[in-house]
């Protein structure tokens, strides 16, 4: 873990123009920032995929049709505030299934869990820390499965990699599972902008915490008041960008990797990518991997959409 996470630093930072993956975000104190981020009113996407799993849960059913009981596998589960809804809806519905929860990290599975258990106190539960196709790797071919990979966190991944891990994932799967993936829509870019460039600061702070993050855990001595947060959507591309700042031309040690890096006055480190997509963009990207897309499951405003893909 430790020995990746120097090893990206290093590269990253090497690079021109540098940047930094956003998958270091979540450390606990960034987990944190990401629950403050999801609780902000302009953060839409939370709200939306929020409202298509509570209201939509019926639907989603019908639309997946297993007959017989079924595993739910969560890529990344994250805190479960929006599955947990799923999952209670499915239960009403008197769906027989097991909740199977994959994450990297042990601490947010455990917390996942006690909470699932909490609140569904009936449920089939085997949680799972571990790589993701671990997992996919050992699925049961005489019980169907329905993946789930929520929150628009494929936003995250470029085009290519995007094609690459759902192709992976599509290779793991048995003929009759399926898929269903959240994706952030186009929409009035003024609506994106504020969800991510919010005035509150949180959105800086998840990203400085990257360099804290990088302090604490590879003893480096960045600055924080000496660097600043920008972030741009762009609508063309659909692609919003989040970058930290140089404000002055300065050097960091990292003791770590025993070296030093030198920043321009005002060059960019790239922090993150969260892309937004068309309708043509997900059924292209489902076709590119080997899937049919089945049906989109949207919100009332046509933020979101939850997409259900077969094979
Ligand atoms: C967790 C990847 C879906 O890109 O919207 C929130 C992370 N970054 N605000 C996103 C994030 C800035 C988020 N995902």
């Amino acid at each position: 873990m430790l020995e990746q996470f120097k090893k990206d630093v290093d590269t990253g930072l090497s690079a021109s123009p540098k940047y930094l993956s956003s998958k270091y975000f979540y450390d606990d104190i960034g987990s944190q920032i990401f629950q403050e981020i999801m609780a902000m009113p302009e953060y839409y996407l939370t709200d939306s995929e929020f409202e298509i799993l509570s209201l939509q849960a019926k639907q989603i059913a019908e639309k997946v049709n297993f007959k017989k009981p079924f595993n739910i596998i969560e890529l990344g589960a994250g805190d479960g505030y929006k599955t947990i809804k799923l999952l209670k809806n499915f239960k009403e519905l008197g769906l027989e299934f097991t909740y199977i929860p994959v994450d990297i990290s042990k601490k947010a599975i455990d917390i996942l869990s006690e909470k699932v258990t909490k609140e569904i106190p009936e449920i089939k539960l085997k949680s799972h820390v571990g790589d993701y196709f671990n997992l996919l790797n050992n699925l049961p071919n005489n019980i169907p499965s329905l993946v789930l990979f929520l929150g628009s966190n494929i936003g995250n991944f470029k085009k290519e990699d995007a094609q690459s891990f759902l192709n992976l994932v599509q290779s793991h799967l048995n003929p009759n599972d399926k898929l269903l993936i959240g994706f952030d829509l186009q929409k009035n870019p003024i609506i994106i902008k504020n969800a991510y460039d919010d005035l509150h600061g949180i959105t800086k702070a998840f990203n400085m915490n990257l360099l804290h993050r990088i302090n604490k855990e590879l003893g480096a001595d960045f600055r924080l008041d000496k660097f600043d947060f920008y972030c741009h959507y762009n609508p063309i591309s659909g692609e919003v960008k989040s970058y930290l700042v140089s404000l002055k031309k300065q050097d960091v040690h990292i003791t770590s990797l025993n070296k030093t890096f030198s920043f321009d006055f005002n060059e960019l480190i790239w922090t993150e990518l969260s892309k937004k997509y068309s309708f043509n963009q997900i059924e292209e990207l489902s076709m590119n991997t080997g899937f049919k897309l089945d049906y989109n499951f949207l919100d009332c405003k046509h933020y979101f959409t939850d997409s259900l893909w077969s094979k």
